[in-house]
């Protein structure tokens, strides 16, 4: 029987849910809830929603016993409410990122799926690049030693989306909750999820504020940069930007005590291809470029296979459905980003570097 699934927001990223649930198979869509009865209508018609499963309150639509998960596509502002009622109503919760705007609603989310012993996914399709699973494994199996130091940067020139991606009452923060969340939580992910302790950072908005469209308009940052301290003595420079002069802020990388990655290939930098890399290479049914072949080596990877992450992710969702979870990417662990923004903007309101706690359960 397919899944069976309420979609609370029909703004942009609603149709992407919708494409990747498609995509994926195993799916059906029930029920559609917006604020604006104009919206949900006209994309319970787009769907083939039935009339009498089109609400404008999540609370409503909960009541519904034909709905087995939902899909949470409001704003930032807007994902605890939803995802926390229809955790406790007993239904899987796949919602968009990031997790929340701010560290007080994420934390109520991940209590809500723990308390529930529901699905809470978070949509951070980056994770399912074949890439980067591939650098974790490469991370997991020690390959690298203990890492000391990392990178994750994202930059946009000019990529203010504008839109409700500007104001504090729907997105809650700017670029590093947007395009952040990504290169942030790909860095976690990658070298298992490090808990971070004090975080140092400035955020700021020079550029969007020169620009007509966004300069009365916009109260959230444009870019941000941090330097986060984790509990095991490892560092993260997190950098992200919608608008900056320069093409590149740097890229996604990690430094061990054995060996680097480039979380951005991946690449791995090494005094030499070892075994347990070579085992790993071969068990993942890959193809390694060792440049030299001895020594001192730059190792680029092939064989991966073409992936769409939207469909990833939702064939992930739909597999922990059935099987009654985990949720494939920990809600614990996500729960990090937000842990490390709130301290990203403390740290540049005070002008000082903060001490940052990840919530206990
Ligand atoms: N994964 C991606 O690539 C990607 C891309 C864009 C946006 N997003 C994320 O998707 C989310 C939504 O973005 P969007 O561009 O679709 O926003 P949007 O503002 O276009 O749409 C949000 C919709 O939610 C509705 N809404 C708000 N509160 C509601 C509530 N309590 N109940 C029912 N409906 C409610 C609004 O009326 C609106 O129609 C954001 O969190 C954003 O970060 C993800």
């Amino acid at each position: 029987m397919a899944i069976r699934v309420g979609i609370v927001g029909t703004g942009g990223i609603s149709r992407a849910h919708i494409n990747a649930y498609r995509k994926a198979g195993g799916f059906e869509i029930v029920a559609v809830c917006d604020i604006i009865a104009s919206k949900a209508r006209q994309a319970a018609e787009e769907w083939d929603v039935p009339k009498k499963n089109v609400f404008t309150s999540v609370g409503k639509m909960l009541e519904m016993d034909e709905i087995d998960t939902v899909s949470v596509c409001t704003y930032n502002q807007g994902h605890r409410r939803p995802t926390v009622a229809a955790l406790n109503a007993g239904k899987h919760v796949f919602c968009e990122k990031p997790m929340a705007a701010t560290l007080a609603d994420a934390t109520a989310m991940v209590r809500a799926a723990k308390e529930s012993g529901k699905i809470l996914q978070i949509g951070i399709h980056s994770t399912f690049h074949p890439g980067l699973q591939f650098a974790k494994k490469v991370i997991d199996e020690g390959i690298l030693g203990d890492i000391y130091y990392s990178e994750s940067a994202g930059c946009r020139r000019r990529g203010n989306p504008g839109h409700t991606f500007i104001y504090k009452k729907t997105a809650g923060a700017g670029a590093i909750v947007d395009i952040g969340v990504y290169n942030m939580h790909n860095s976690l992910y990658a070298m298992g999820y490090p808990k971070p302790v004090r975080v140092s950072a400035i955020t700021e908005d020079y550029i969007s504020m020169q620009d007509p469209r966004f300069k009365d308009e916009m109260d959230v940052e444009e870019f941000g940069a941090a330097w986060v301290r984790f509990e095991n003595g490892g560092v993260l420079l997190f950098k992200i930007s919608w608008a900056v002069h320069q093409n590149t802020l740097g890229g996604n990388f990690c430094l061990g005590k054995e060996a680097g990655i480039s979380l951005d290939g991946p690449v791995v930098f090494a005094d030499s291809y070892s075994n347990d890399l070579q085992k790993l290479v071969k068990s993942e049914g890959l193809t390694a470029n060792p440049d030299p072949p001895d020594g001192m080596t730059t190792i680029s990877f092939e064989g991966f296979q073409g992936v769409d992450v939207w469909e990833a992710q939702m064939v992930a969702f739909r597999e922990a459905v059935k099987t009654d979870g985990p949720s494939p990417i920990p809600p614990d662990g996500v729960l990090l980003t937000n842990v490390i923004m709130d301290g990203i903007f403390r740290s540049h309101k005070s002008g000082k570097e903060v001490a940052v706690k990840v919530p206990e359960f």
